[in-house]
This record gives structure tokens, sequence and C-alpha cells, in this order.
């Protein structure tokens, strides 16, 4: 592919110069239809049974994403009482949230508690703790479903080096403590990692967890979890993840599992990077080009406290070079580094990189940065986050987030 933003008309008409010129760089800029798009396909993943897409709001809480996540009909997982809140601002009723958390205290469960949101455990200790504060109420345990898949170690969530979950030998102990405070467990989850392009470990995991359900007497719901890839290097041709393929496997271990089980409950999925990686791009401004030791360094104002997964996960985000609001060709092109404006050497967004000849003044446009892009975002070096911008359907701009100020870093002193 030769440019993405081009190809999908990301900025549906408006001249990407003068959004920065409006509203600054860095900048987080969202396509609404992109993101609807993917809202809409996660919610078809299974169509034969009762089913709900949660959106996993870790991969972006800005609002007005999660009110369009709630306009396509999808509910919502929450890690952290902050995360519910979010949701309880975009207007989500409590029994769309499912509360997943790790290692939470009293106050954090009974916030949930109070409210009537589903809770799930991931460890015996938490189901005890729900069990002191909440007997005679309904929860859902999360299994580790000792398989994982990943992009790297960081994100795999499931298998033996994992911190997450419950693992199999324990669920008759799982089951005694749920006794033991009369709890009724009613829906079980799993998440094995982040990001797989191929079906076969996640339709692995749901055998699996199927397999382990059939312990559980009265489950309303089973929760297969998320981890759907996108293409992150689709200049390079990687094609998308094929969900309607993904759907199809599913649909036959779904039908068996519903006959050896003998009723129908409610399956689940929560896709958090699926839904928005690829509905956004991020825009900096090439502030320096300089050559180190024959190593051509690209500076940005895009540091790590914008984006961190490059630094964290070594992870891979295409990069376009925009020259007066066009693309650079991908013609007559050399190695290049890309870098940001922050004091690590680890502040590197593309190292190495076949990239046409960039120049100060350029534009730097990082692809799908959607998901886990603003939500990993920090102040480090004391840099105020940057804006974050929508580009609507009918191809009008709305600032869905304002860029911080140096009065916001000052304000809790
Ligand atoms: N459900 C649970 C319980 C999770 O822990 C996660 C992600 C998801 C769902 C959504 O996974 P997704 O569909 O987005 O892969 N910061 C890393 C990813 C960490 C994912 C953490 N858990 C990254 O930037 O790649």
């Amino acid at each position: 592919m030769e440019s993405f933003i081009n190809e999908v008309n990301f900025f549906n008409g408006n001249d990407p110069e003068e959004l920065v010129r409006e509203y600054g760089t860095p900048v987080y800029i969202y396509n609404e239809d992109i993101l609807r798009n993917r809202m809409e396909t996660v919610s078809r993943i299974i169509t034969k049974y009762p089913y709900t897409a949660n959106y996993s709001v870790k991969a972006n809480t800005n609002i007005h994403i999660l009110k369009m996540a709630l306009e396509e009909g999808n509910n919502c997982d929450a890690m952290s009482v902050g995360e519910i809140k979010m949701l309880e601002a975009a207007g989500f009723s409590y029994d769309r949230i499912f509360f997943v958390p790790n290692n939470v205290t009293d106050d954090e469960l009974l916030y949930a508690i109070d409210r009537n949101i589903m809770i799930s455990v991931d460890s015996l200790a938490q189901l005890k703790a729900v069990g002191k504060l909440n007997r005679g109420g309904k929860i859902a345990v999360r299994i580790n479903p000792g398989v994982g898949a990943g992009h790297c170690d960081k994100v795999i969530t499931a298998g033996k080096r994992t911190k997450f979950g419950i693992s199999e030998e324990d669920i008759d102990e799982m089951l005694a403590l749920a006794n033991r405070y009369n709890l009724k467990i009613v829906g079980i989850n799993q998440h094995i990692g982040s990001l797989f392009m191929e079906p076969e470990p996640y339709l692995a995991a749901v055998s699996n967890l199927l397999r382990i359900a059939l312990q559980f007497e009265d489950l309303e719901f089973i929760d297969f979890g998320g981890g759907y890839g996108i293409p992150y290097h689709k200049l390079d041709g990687e094609k998308e993840f094929d969900m309607a393929d993904l759907s199809a496997r599913l649909e036959p271990i779904l039908d068996e599992f519903v006959q050896a089980y003998g009723r129908t409950p409610v399956f689940k999925s929560e896709p958090g990077r699926y839904c928005v990686a690829e509905g956004s791009v991020l825009l900096g401004r090439v502030n320096s080009v300089k050559h180190n030791s024959g190593s051509k360094y690209v500076g940005t104002d895009i540091g790590m406290n914008v984006l961190v997964r490059p630094s964290m996960y070594n992870s891979w985000h295409d990069v376009e070079f925009l020259r007066d609001g066009k693309t650079l060709p991908r013609e007559d092109m050399e190695e290049t580094t890309v870098c940001g404006n922050i004091c690590e050497s680890g502040d590197l967004l593309a190292v190495n990189r076949q990239l046409p000849k960039a120049k100060r003044g350029d534009l730097a446009c990082l692809l799908d940065t959607g998901a886990y892009g603003y939500s990993m975002s920090s102040t480090y070096n004391s840099r105020p986050r940057p804006a974050e911008v929508l580009i609507c359907r009918d191809g009008s701009v709305k600032q869905i987030r304002r860029r911080e100020t140096y009065e916001d870093l000052l304000q809790y002193m």
C-alpha cells in the first residue's frame, strides 16, 4: 500500500496542515467512520446465539469514543473504578458494564457491588473478599485457560507465566469458596492476550473454556475475551484480521457446547484494539533532521510520553510523512530512525526504516494509534498531553479533548 491515509481518505477532505494549525502538534486525529464500522463489526461476531461485544475501554477511554460504542450497541468492560466512572459519564447503564479487575481493594469492589455491576474475580483471594462483602450475590470468575497469545511477552495474559486468572486445578477450591459465601457463579471469562492475527489460538482457548464451562451449573454468560489483531504493517501489505472466518469457525464449536450444556448462555467477547486502533493517526512536526555516526535521525515532537508502545514493547507503527499536506511518495527512500523529544535514548518511534526523505517542517504521521495510544500517554518530562480531534462522518471536525496546558501540570501542587 502506498499510503493508508490517502487510500481510506482518512482526513475526509480536510487538509492536515490546517488541522495542526488549529489544534497544534502532536495531535491524535480520529476518523468516526472507521471507529463506528469496527464497533459494528465486533457486535456481529456471533449471530446465531445471544451475544454481546464488550468494548474493552482501556484501549481508549475518550468519552466521545465511549458514546460511539454505546450508540453502536456495544457493552463495555472496565478494569478500574476510574474506567467505570468514564462509562457512567458516557451514559452506560450498570448492567452494560462488566468489571474485570485485578488485585483491587475492598473499596473498589464495593463501588461495583453497590451499583450491581457484574464483577469477575481473578484469584481465590479476591473471590473470598467479594464473598465477605456480598454474601449471597452473583459473581463471575476469570479462568486461566492455560493457552496464551500476543504480540510480546508483556501482553500475554494466560498460560503458565502470568499473574492473571484462576487455574483449572483450583476450580474445586473455587467452587467450595463460592459455596461457603453462598456466591452464585453466573459467568466465566478469559482473555488469552493481545494481538493475534490468526484465529487458531483463540479458537483453541474457546474450546478449552467451553470444556471447563461444563463444570459450572448455572452459567448466564461465557466471555471469550479480546485480543483480535489489526495489521500494523499495512504499508508492507499485511492483511486485516479475518473476522468473518473467525465467526464461521466459532459457530460449530458453540453448537456443540450448547447441545452438551443443555441451555444457551449469553456469549461475550472483549475487543479493545480491534475497535479503535485503525481509527486514529498521530500527527507530529519534524523539528530536526540529523546524522549521528552514519544514522539518519528524524526528530519529531512525538515523544514516548505521547505514544509509548514503540519504546515499551518495540511495537511497530507505520510512518508516513506529509509535506504541505501531501503524502511523500514511497520512492527514493533511505534508512531512517524517527524519534521524539524526550530525554531518553529509548525515545524512538521507528528504528532503521526505509522511509521517504523527510526534512524539517514536514509532518510525521504515525498510523494505527487509536488503541493504547492516548490511554497510555503521560506527562513525562513535564510535557502536557496532546489534543484529540475527531473527523466526523460528514467531514466536519470536532476537538474531543483539548491539549493540556502548563497550568494543568501545576494544578495539584
Ligand atoms: N480483556 C481483558 C481482560 C484485557 O486484559 C484486555 C487487554 C482486553 C480485554 C482487550 O484486549 P485487546 O482486544 O485490546 O487486545 N498496552 C498493550 C495491550 C495491553 C492489553 C491489556 N489487556 C498494547 O499497547 O499493545
